[in-house]
């Protein structure tokens, strides 16, 4: 049986309001703040990268934990922005940890990367294979955005945050879903090759593209029903549920979310306000944030669902022990 054991965050120190954007693009802060709700993100320095925000959560962990992590076998670095293709993020982070001994691997599940990275992390532990996994969700897209494209750059921001998922006596993952429209991968994608996806979404500048209204769409219409299926696989009601954390992709997305759920939004932590998009790295945040304030606290039961490039999303349901 498994467990989330501790938790950290990190995100970078520069904070970038909307204002930056109106010196780059034709945009102004009320349109951004309206349209996504998002107020500020932080960019990473340069020569700052993802295994450099994931090692700074790892020792926020470390330090809120008390937890030793030079032993853990097995770390997964779940991002849409790795440091590069090869090695791996996970690989960075071993040699700056110093873990002597684990296996290494990023996941690349865009914004649903952090749940499937809890997904797989259960599998290990529960099945015996790996008995100390590092989960990481964390980005540094300010590296690969389209400053010129005002409908997509406005929207992300850079962080980073860390689980570690230990056998325990009781089972705290109480349920998992997830699925894929893979026909509408070219509504958001990142692509250094000259290759199409499906017809369309040749993107040789390796730079995010999407069609926001698309994936809008797709989220509002599907993920509510995914988190019903969720909470009945858990064999609850959503009564039982303490906090629901959606990615946070866009507060109007959240908030449409939660009406079509008729749940109340102060239950639902986000990060996208103060932090933008940060894909996979944007659930850890929205848990960190409600700890600090008094929000989800140990014994809760909180529903995760990621959900993004791919189309592909991820949820879970977990017992909150820290
Ligand atoms: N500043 C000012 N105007 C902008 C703008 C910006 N940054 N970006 C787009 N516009 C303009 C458009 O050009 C358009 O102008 P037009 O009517 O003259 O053609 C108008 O605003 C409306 O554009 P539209 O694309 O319809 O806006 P929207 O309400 O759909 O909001 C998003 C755009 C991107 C904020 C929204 O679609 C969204 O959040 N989508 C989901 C994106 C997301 O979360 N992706 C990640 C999922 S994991």
């Amino acid at each position: 049986m498994s467990q989330i054991t501790a938790f950290g965050t990190y995100v970078p120190e520069k904070i970038i309001n909307n204002h930056y954007f109106e010196n780059l693009i034709d945009t102004n802060d009320e349109w951004i703040l309206s349209r996504t709700g998002i107020r500020t993100r932080r960019f990473a320095k340069d020569g700052e990268y993802t295994s450099d925000l994931s090692y700074k959560a790892v020792q926020d962990l470390v330090s809120k934990s008390g937890k030793e992590v030079k032993d853990v076998d097995f770390i997964i670095i779940c991002t849409t922005s790795p440091d590069q293709p090869m090695p791996n993020s996970a690989s960075r982070l071993q040699y700056k940890l110093g873990v002597e001994n684990a296996g290494c691997n990023d996941i690349y599940a865009a914004c649903a990367g952090f749940v499937y990275g809890l997904q797989m992390a259960h599998g290990f532990v529960n099945s015996g294979i790996y008995q100390k996994v590092l989960v990481v969700g964390a980005e540094t897209l300010s590296k690969i955005i389209d400053m010129d494209d005002r409908t997509s750059c406005i929207l992300f921001g850079d962080g980073a945050g860390a689980a570690l998922i230990e056998p325990g006596e009781d089972e705290h993952f109480l349920a998992f879903n997830s699925g894929t429209n893979g026909d509408l991968g070219h509504d958001l994608y990142l692509s250094h090759k000259k290759n199409s996806i499906n017809g369309v979404g040749i993107n040789p500048n390796g730079r995010i593209i999407q069609n926001g209204r698309s994936v809008f769409k797709w989220a509002v219409g599907n993920i509510p029903n995914k988190i019903r299926d969720l909470v009945e696989k858990a064999g609850l009601t959503l009564d039982d549920i303490d906090h629901i954390v959606p990615h946070s992709a866009n507060l109007r997305i959240i908030e449409a979310i939660a009406k079509s759920l008729d749940y109340p939004m102060e239950k639902v932590p986000e990060s996208v306000t103060e932090f933008g998009n940060t894909s996979s790295a944007s659930i850890p945040l929205a848990i960190a944030k409600s700890m600090q304030t008094g929000g989800i606290k140990k014994g809760d039961t909180v529903l995760m669902i990621g959900f993004g490039g791919g189309l592909t999303f991820a949820g879970t349901i977990v017992k909150w022990n820290i």
